[in-house]
């Protein structure tokens, strides 16, 4: 399956496990970077020296290519970026911030860049901004989002018609039909989240990928718009946060305050279902089991490949 992003990457598949907090450490990364993906770290649930710890540990449990995601809000970015480049990372996806601040240092030492985007008009600032590509994600994906609300369906095209760098659809894919809708799009590649997230090699506490099998379609809401958009299982911790919708219309200062500290790791890595934030995308009415991540992305390939060859659509 050989295209522009199994060329930029020097992979099998043109598909990527996206970077995700609590979710995707070295097992998870070097297992799909040793199916034929591309692997992704993420950085932005680890302090500088454990994410150098599982850069290590990555190279050590595969010969593929993978990566490292670093959502630029990160406040010790430098650290990171100097570790990126220590240990010799070939390739990153930065997300959550201007995609001018880091791409031209990275370019300069040689790292392939993607930038994470979720509108027209921010794929096209990281086009002029010089990265190889954009993941152009929808309303439907896990994790932050944009407050446009806009589509993968409706995304893909758009921002295909508007630049020239490849674009890897992301939000809403958890299978091979999935993957071939947004290639027919005109996607060149596919970033897949939560299915991930539901696998045997994910850091996800056994609470949480319990969930994602359990979360049907309405489960989740895109909410916190005036912090950071986040997609969020509906639990006790979100009922609390509609409420104070409800009450009044809340401050910044509010919202703060209830989200408090480490909300994300108690629900996803410590397993806390009540007060913890749960990021999960719309998918995963769709994902019904926990699986190795080679066998997830096998079936996806797999599926991709009959439904295109025999036109079952
Ligand atoms: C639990 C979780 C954590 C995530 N964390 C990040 C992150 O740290 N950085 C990032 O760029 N995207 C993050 N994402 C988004 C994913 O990388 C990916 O783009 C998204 O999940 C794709 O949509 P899908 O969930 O429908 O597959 C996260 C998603 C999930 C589900």
């Amino acid at each position: 399956m050989q295209n522009k992003i199994t060329k930029l990457f020097n992979i099998q598949y043109p598909i990527i496990q996206g970077g995700m907090i609590w979710v995707s450490g070295w097992k998870l990364a070097s297992a799909v970077s040793n199916a034929g993906g591309l692997g992704l770290i993420g950085s932005g649930s680890m302090y500088p020296e454990v994410l150098r710890e599982h850069i290590q540990k990555c190279k050590k449990a595969t010969d593929k290519p993978f990566g490292v995601n670093v959502p630029m809000l990160y406040p010790e970015i430098e650290k990171i970026m100097d570790i990126i480049v220590e240990e010799g990372v070939k390739i990153v996806f930065t997300s959550a911030g201007n995609p001018k601040t880091w791409t031209s240092f990275l370019k300069e030492k040689g790292i392939t860049v993607v930038h994470v985007v979720s509108s027209v008009k921010f794929a096209l600032k990281a086009e002029a901004a010089g990265v190889d590509a954009v993941v152009c994600e929808g309303f439907e994906a896990g994790g932050h989002n944009g407050r446009e609300e806009t589509t993968t369906f409706t995304l893909i095209p758009m921002v295909k018609e508007q630049v020239k760098i490849p674009v890897i659809a992301a939000g809403g894919i958890g299978s091979g039909r999935g993957m071939l809708a947004a290639m027919v799009l005109g996607a060149d590649g596919v970033q897949i989240g939560s299915r991930f997230a539901a696998t045997e090699e994910s850091s996800a506490h056994e609470n949480f990928k319990k969930t994602i099998v359990d979360v049907k379609e309405g489960d989740t809401h895109l909410t916190l718009k005036e912090l950071a958009p986040v997609r969020l299982v509906k639990n006790k911790f979100y009922e609390e946060v509609q409420e104070l919708y409800q009450q009044q219309g809340p401050t910044i200062e509010q919202l703060k305050e209830l989200l408090g500290r480490a909300r994300a790791k108690r629900g996803m890595f410590e397993g806390n279902l009540e007060d913890g934030e749960l990021e999960i995308g719309q998918v995963a009415g769709l994902i019904h089991e926990i699986k190795p991540a080679k066998e997830v992305l096998e079936t996806i390939v797999a599926e991709y490949q009959q439904v295109k060859k025999q036109q079952l659509f």
